[in-house]
Order: C-alpha cells, then structure tokens, then sequence
C-alpha cells in the first residue's frame, strides 16, 4: 500500500505500523523535544509517547496506529499545548 511521509511517497506492506514505516526512512525520527532533540519510537507499546506524529491532521501513536492506504504521516511533531495525542 501507498502512504506518503512529509510528503515523499513511501510504499509498505499490509498491516505495517506507522512506527515501523518511519523506521524505513532517513532519519527515521517522530518528532523533535523542547530541548530540540530528535525523538523516535521508544517502548513500541503506547507508553512513552516518543512516537507522536500527525496523520490526516491530528496527533496520533506511530507505534498504535496501522498503515492506511493513502494516509499522509507528517513528523516532528512539537511539544506545544494542544499537541498532545487526541
Ligand atoms: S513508541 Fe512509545 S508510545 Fe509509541
């Protein structure tokens, strides 16, 4: 299936999490601290919430959420108010 990844196209297989998708990528990192560090997924099972990404707009878990086709997963999502996972 299709998937687009700040806006490069990405093809994955069926069933893939986003965390996983992103791992495919360069650099493969979810978003950025407010210290300006690069995050990535962590725990892999909806703990640590290292993993937050924007998918069709809204702040989702990589690591708890499948691959659609066509989804569009925007990282480095920040760490202001309102960015928590919804
Ligand atoms: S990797 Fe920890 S919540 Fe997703």
């Amino acid at each position: 299936m299709h998937i687009v990844v700040n806006g490069a196209p990405l093809q994955v297989p069926a069933g893939t999490s986003v965390a996983a998708a992103l791992a495919q990528q360069t650099p493969g990192t979810t978003r950025t601290s407010v210290t300006g560090e690069a995050r990535a997924p962590l725990c892999g099972m909806g703990v640590c919430h290292e993993c937050r990404v924007r998918i069709h707009g809204r702040t989702r878990l990589a690591c708890q959420t499948v691959c659609t086709e066509g989804m569009s997963i925007h990282t480095d999502v920040g760490t202001a108010p309102g960015s928590a996972t919804s």
